[in-house]
């Protein structure tokens, strides 16, 4: 194979060698970054002088063309011209000679290739908070249509308290907000221009970084060249933020397959959603959601390597930071699909609320109600956690829920007990008290979904 940059060498590249170090398998898929970023370049090297106004007319036209016959398919990637910059270029030349030669004037693939991946970050960034968004629309809709349901809330996976299932939905928004969030924040340092860096030290010529920067939507411009072709953190922070968007939404997905389980039976997925088993008829699995918690591990993975990747990474540009392109691109196809597949999901879901709401009474949730009850009657919490944990000892032994105690019965463990006990451990009162801000009694749950729907607005 003949050699890209001829010059310098007198041998040729082994075949061997051009498979191995080519990248145009994985990063054409910048190639319309790319040609934005060419396009701002050489429209400002004509407005500093540096082109000549028919070079850079050329330039423009010949980019444009290519970038039709990319949209359109009938580009043919060459992976002995390596990568993306490389076709593209030659493809520019081959096109409209001389001109497209000066294209690569006072720029590097260096501070080019930071530039790509940059254009590239920021538009996934605001898809991904855009599906974020939709997902958030899903819960909160999700959240309204079942405002009544009551479920057991776990600890340890143990039934511990009842709360609405508004309130568990809506503790998902909380999560996905709080990652849209990191989006948002990620944003601004994505969006800074490396270009005009050049190989790592800047360039001699006269160039205009700010209108570059102004052109393709950029905030601002990097401020040291060599940080700027060495610098991944955007792409370590949009790993590290997708693994914490996976890490929730297969939370999300461990729950659904629990509740789904017969043991559970607290809701049905809708038919869309789920599949069914090669050798057992009755089966409907939850592998949508199942799919979802396994892709958090590749995502994680990600994040792992590209960690791995930078640490012994001297400055400035090493060859091996090509090897970001393909966990990043991996990365942002897998936290997409989730995020879509699972708001699609959400709305399939059908909610067994007997089910729930008699789940709910088993396992003593009313106990600690019961506790702060005889605190209000002025006994010390201690002592009231020690008489109604014997009460519940008790129970054990008669297969007996607390509610069912008579009023003798619970004054033989806490004299302090009056007549309202019994209405006091209904569900609905026992949900009505924890009416303080983040609370899950129903009208704080329905101030909560209205603030939730606003914030989405
Ligand atoms: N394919 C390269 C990458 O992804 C582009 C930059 C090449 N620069 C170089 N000096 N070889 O990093």
């Amino acid at each position: 194979m003949s050699k890209l940059w001829g010059g310098r060498f007198e041998g040729q590249t082994d075949a061997l060698v051009e498979a191995f170090t080519e990248s145009v398998s994985f990063d054409s898929q910048l190639a319309l970054y790319d040609i934005q970023g060419s396009i701002a370049h050489a429209e400002m090297l004509g407005a500093q002088g540096i082109l000549t106004e028919a070079d850079v007319a050329a330039i423009v036209q010949g980019l444009n063309e290519i970038r039709t016959r990319i949209e359109a398919g009938d580009f043919t990637w060459d992976p002995a011209l390596e990568d993306v910059h490389t076709n593209i270029e030659a493809a520019l030349v081959e096109r409209i000679g001389d001109a497209g030669k000066r294209l690569h004037t006072g720029r590097s693939r260096n501070d080019q290739i930071a530039t790509d991946i940059r254009l590239w970050a920021r538009d996934r960034v605001d898809a991904i908070i855009g599906c974020l968004r939709d997902l958030c629309g899903a819960f909160i809709d999700f959240a309204e249509a079942h405002i009544d349901v009551v479920l057991p809330g776990c600890t340890h996976l143990q039934h511990a308290q009842p709360v609405l299932l508004a309130h568990h939905m809506l503790a998902y928004v909380e999560m996905f907000g709080r990652d849209a969030e990191r989006f948002a924040d990620l944003r601004k340092r994505v969006n800074v221009l490396p270009l005009g860096s050049a190989a790592l030290a800047g360039t001699p010529y006269p160039i205009d970084r700010v209108r570059v920067a102004q052109a393709l939507g950029f905030d601002g411009i990097t401020a040291n060249s060599m940080d700027a072709v060495a610098d991944r953190d955007y792409l370590i922070e949009f790993c590290s933020n997708a693994a914490i968007t996976m890490m929730h939404l297969s939370r999300l997905c461990e729950e659904l397959i629990l509740w789904l389980a017969p043991a559970y039976n607290f809701i049905e997925i809708g038919d869309a959603f789920t599949t069914g088993s090669s050798i057992m008829p009755q089966k409907k699995n939850p592998d949508v959601a199942e799919l979802v918690r396994g892709k958090t591990g590749r995502v994680y993975g990600a994040l792992t390597g590209l960690l791995t990747l930078m640490k012994g990474l001297p400055m400035t540009y090493n060859r091996d930071l090509q090897e970001d392109k393909e966990p990043v691109f991996d990365t942002a196809l897998t936290i997409e699909a989730c995020l879509t597949v699972v708001a699609g999901m959400i709305p399939t879901i059908k909610v067994h609320a007997d089910r729930m709401a008699e789940a709910a009474k088993d396992g003593f949730l009313e106990a600690t109600d019961i506790a702060d009850y005889l605190v209000g009657k002025g006994v010390p919490f201690r002592e009231a956690h020690g008489m109604v944990g014997a009460m519940v000892r008790y129970c054990v032994e008669r297969g007996k829920r607390l509610p069912e105690l008579t009023l003798d019965e619970f004054r033989q463990f806490a004299p302090a007990i009056e007549a309202d006990i019994h209405d006091q451990l209904r569900l609905d009162s026992v949900l009505a008290r924890r009416d303080n801000p983040g609370g899950t009694a129903p009208n704080r749950v329905r101030d909560a979904l209205k603030a939730a729907r606003k914030k989405l607005e």
